[in-house]
């Protein structure tokens, strides 16, 4: 039964979502960009509401208007229109519309598209990932020293992440292959989905930023946790997502101990030193 009812809402859905990423911008988008992200998530909303009206939504914009409303048992889709934003806005192509469908507080679908190059990625919950229909996997890297990895750095602007994101940082920088910062959390994730990425870490997002990357990440046979060393939790979202298992332990190995330094300074009243 809930299989076929997924299945209503994937075919339903799709379409709208390539539908979305049809809106038509101008060459000057820096100052419409709230506008693209309304239409998007009004087109995306608004159908979905008409042929679900008792289904809940936790969209981005919505969200600034409203607040985020508490996570229910109902099936509730998490919209970002547009996720990637300052790449958009300069014309660089990693951006993306992201919805995620979560029912009885767990995952079920995930659909990303980047209208710029035509990547649609999907995935429903036990039935695996895919990038414009062929099945994708991540990659088998399990060693720390030959990632790639990306660690979405712009929090650390605000100071209240700033030494948590630098002590980290200067851990890591020291011992991975190669580092990326994308400036899409939801491509980002599914980068790692599909090989491009063998880690992608991300602090102090929010549920739109993760709802559909984090289960493409896991149907495409990945590993997410959350970065402050528990279980991920889609309300209040930080992660970490790998290729492997034992990645994601390295990686955690290496953030405990910057971790350690931080706090340890922190009480010695030492500044942080690159
Ligand atoms: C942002 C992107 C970015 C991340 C930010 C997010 P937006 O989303 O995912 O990679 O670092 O924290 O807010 O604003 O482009 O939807
Ligand atoms: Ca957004
Ligand atoms: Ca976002």
């Amino acid at each position: 039964m809930l299989k076929m009812e997924v299945k209503a809402y994937y075919d339903f859905v799709l379409p709208l979502v390539r539908e979305a990423g049809q809106v038509e911008t101008k060459d000057e988008i820096y100052d419409e960009v709230t506008e693209y992200d309304r239409k998007i998530e009004n087109i995306l909303i608004r159908r979905i509401k008409e042929k679900w009206p008792h289904h809940n939504f936790i969209g981005e914009e919505e969200s600034h208007m409203n607040g985020i409303g508490e996570l229910t048992r109902n099936p509730t889709w998490i919209i970002d229109p547009i996720d990637g934003t300052s790449n958009f806005v300069r014309n660089m192509r990693d951006t993306c519309i992201s919805v995620g469908l979560v029912i009885d507080k767990e995952q079920i679908m995930g659909i990303v598209f980047n209208p710029f190059n035509d990547e649609l990625y999907t995935a429903v919950k036990g039935q695996g990932a895919f990038l414009n229909g062929l099945r994708i996997h991540v990659n088998q890297e399990k060693d720390i020293k030959k990632s790639i990895f990306n660690y979405e750095l712009s929090l650390a602007r605000n100071p209240k992440y700033y030494e948590l994101y630098m002590y980290r940082l200067k851990h890591l920088i020291q011992i991975i292959n190669g580092f990326r910062s994308l400036g899409s959390a939801v491509l980002g994730l599914c980068y790692v989905a599909v090989g491009r990425l063998d880690a992608y870490q991300c602090d102090g997002l929010y549920p739109w930023d993760a709802a559909a990357g984090v289960l493409i990440v896991r149907e495409a046979g990945g590993y997410v946790c959350d970065t402050r060393g528990g279980e991920f939790d889609l309300m209040d979202p930080n992660f970490l997502a790998t290729s492997t298992k034992e990645l994601s332990d390295q990686f955690m190995e290496i953030e405990r101990k910057a971790d350690e330094e931080r706090l340890n300074d922190l009480e010695n009243k030492k500044p942080f030193k690159p």
